[in-house]
Order: structure tokens, then C-alpha cells, then sequence
């Protein structure tokens, strides 16, 4: 087991795009790319074995060692702040967190804004930030609904292409970080893997776009 490097990919488009890259760099598994609903497969070749993770918990098998490389969007680093290494920005699933509301919204400073998130470490930090005395409401998906419905004021959430908040007569109002993938590492993985691990960084810092 030791001898092998554990992955945990992101389970959906983003884990598929990473996983090609990771094939380039020499960690080919042909089982992965068989259509199937198992969650764990091995290449003994190359010494790997890969997981599909629920992309907000990769950074919690690196952290905990289930896992020694993995590969997170920098949000799920931001939000959780994880004991891990960040080794590499892969340059892919590039998005932004952001505050939206209602189009034309203008926060005139004299309530306290409610703000609906899944992110609420990002959100607390923000407003903290820049002093705006929030309430913050903890949600965990369909955020966009909340305004909407009059939940909150205001979301911090993941824009990608805009699509999401255009279909709901929502916009960007304050950009609050850029995000992408990062390959992370586990610290005592990479203590005793490093030769692996590094060598898997270096091929993979070739492949990603500059
Ligand atoms: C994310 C995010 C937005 C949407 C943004 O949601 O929370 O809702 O994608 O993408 P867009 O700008 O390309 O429209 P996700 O699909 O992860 O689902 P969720 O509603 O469970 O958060």
C-alpha cells in the first residue's frame, strides 16, 4: 500500500479533465475510463490508485492521510482551510467567488445585510474585510434562490460562466477571489512519497497552460 500513490479526484467534469492530465503525466488507468459506478480503481503498472471524491471533501482524505495527492478548488481551501500542502495550480475549473443580487441591488449601508453562502468562512472574512456587519444564512446549494425569495439581501457564491445568475434576473455586484484547481498533498504523504509526488508536480506543472 505505502508503495502506492492514493489520489482523490473530484468526481464529475472537472475530475475527468484533471484525471487526462494526470494520464499525460505518466498515471495512466485504463480501469477509470471503463463506464462505471465503482469509486476505486488501480493501476498496478503505475503504482497509482484513484478515488472519486465528492469534490468538497477531496481536501478531507489528503488532510486525513486516505488520500495522499488530491486535486480541490481553491474555494474548498479558502473555506476549510485544510492542513495540507497546495502544491500546483492546475490552471482549470476557473471561476470566481463573488456577491450577487438582484439586479441594480445597492447596499445602502444602513441595515444589516443578509447574506446567504455555502462559503460562509469566505463570506465572514470578506465582510470582515471591509467592515460590513452581516448576517450570514448557511446554505447548501440553489443559493440562488434566496434573494430571490427574499431569504437574504445578497449570495456569496461560485460564478462560472454567469449563466445561473443571468437565468434569475440576478449579477455580480463585488468579485471577492479568482478560484481553479490546485493538486494538493498530504504533509507526512509527502515526507515519505516525495520522490512520487514531486515527480508527479513537475510533469504536471508541463502539461498546465501558462
Ligand atoms: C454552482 C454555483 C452556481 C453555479 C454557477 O452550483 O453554486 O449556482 O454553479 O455556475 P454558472 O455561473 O456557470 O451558472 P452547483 O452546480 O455546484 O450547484 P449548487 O446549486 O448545489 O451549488
Amino acid at each position: 500500500m505505502s508503495d502506492w500513490l492514493n489520489v482523490a479526484l473530484p468526481k464529475g467534469r472537472l475530475g475527468e479533465k484533471v484525471y487526462e492530465m494526470f494520464k499525460k503525466a505518466g498515471f495512466p488507468c485504463p480501469a477509470i475510463e471503463e463506464a462505471t459506478r465503482k469509486l476505486v480503481f488501480e493501476n498496478p503498472e503505475a503504482s497509482v490508485r484513484y478515488f472519486w471524491v465528492k469534490p468538497s471533501d477531496v481536501a478531507i482524505y489528503v488532510e486525513r492521510g486516505a488520500a495522499d495527492v488530491g486535486v480541490v478548488g481553491k474555494d474548498i481551501l479558502l473555506e476549510y482551510e485544510p492542513a495540507v500542502y497546495e502544491l500546483l495550480d492546475l490552471k482549470t475549473g476557473t471561476c470566481r467567488v463573488a456577491v450577487a443580487g438582484p439586479e441594480g441591488y445597492r447596499d445602502d449601508g444602513r441595515k444589516t445585510l443578509r447574506v446567504a453562502t455555502k462559503f460562509s468562512n469566505i463570506a465572514r472574512n470578506y465582510y470582515d474585510s471591509i467592515g460590513r456587519e452581516v448576517e450570514l444564512i448557511h446554505l447548501n446549494g440553489s443559493i440562488e434562490l434566496a434573494p430571490i425569495l427574499g431569504l437574504s439581501d445578497v449570495i456569496v457564491d461560485i460564478v462560472e460562466t454567469g449563466t445561473t445568475l443571468r437565468e434569475n434576473h440576478l449579477a455580480v455586484l463585488e468579485e471577492i477571489v479568482p478560484v481553479s484547481a490546485r493538486l494538493i498533498a498530504n504533509e507526512s504523504s509527502y515526507r515519505f512519497k516525495r520522490e512520487s509526488i514531486d515527480g508527479l508536480k513537475n510533469e504536471l506543472k508541463k502539461l498546465v497552460a501558462d
